[in-house]
């Protein structure tokens, strides 16, 4: 009984940083593996194809018609704003050429929604 114990306190005590090293070095493997959902979709050209007009960081050969999209949360702190100007444009300026994703069901709601969430990180 005693000398069982041992044994899994000496596992416990093996385990332990066995485990610790694995993490460390998975750690930055698993922090890049994730693409946002909403990366594909600005990027996509058959889907947002935001690149055309924006700069977007991570973004190849963007066009500069539009502004460049960073800093976005601080420059748009209500999320509510960014997903409506994605959503129609022509809301807030009626002669903008950016498409209005949401009315012309280019994005659903959803879409929209990550594209928010994935410009939030750049
Ligand atoms: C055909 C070009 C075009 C495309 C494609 C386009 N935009 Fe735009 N966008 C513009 C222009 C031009 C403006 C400047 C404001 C205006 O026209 O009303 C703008 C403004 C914006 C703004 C406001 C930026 C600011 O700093 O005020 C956001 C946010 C934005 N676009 C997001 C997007 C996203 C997200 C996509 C892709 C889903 C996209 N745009 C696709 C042309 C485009």
């Amino acid at each position: 009984m005693r000398r069982e114990r041992k044994a899994t306190q000496r596992w416990a005590i093996l385990a332990g940083p066995v485990l610790a090293v694995a993490l460390l070095a998975a750690g930055p493997a698993l922090a890049q593996t994730p693409v946002m959902p909403g990366q594909p979709l600005a990027f996509d050209r058959a889907k947002g194809n935001c690149l055309t007009c924006h700069d977007i960081k991570g973004g190849d050969a963007p066009g500069n018609v539009g502004p460049p999209l960073n800093d976005m949360k601080n420059r748009f702190p209500d999320r509510n704003e960014l997903a409506a100007i994605i959503y129609d444009e022509t809301k807030r300026n009626p002669q903008s050429v950016m498409p209005p994703f949401g009315r012309n069901l280019i994005l659903t709601h959803e879409e929209i929604e990550s594209v928010v969430d994935f410009l939030y990180t750049r």
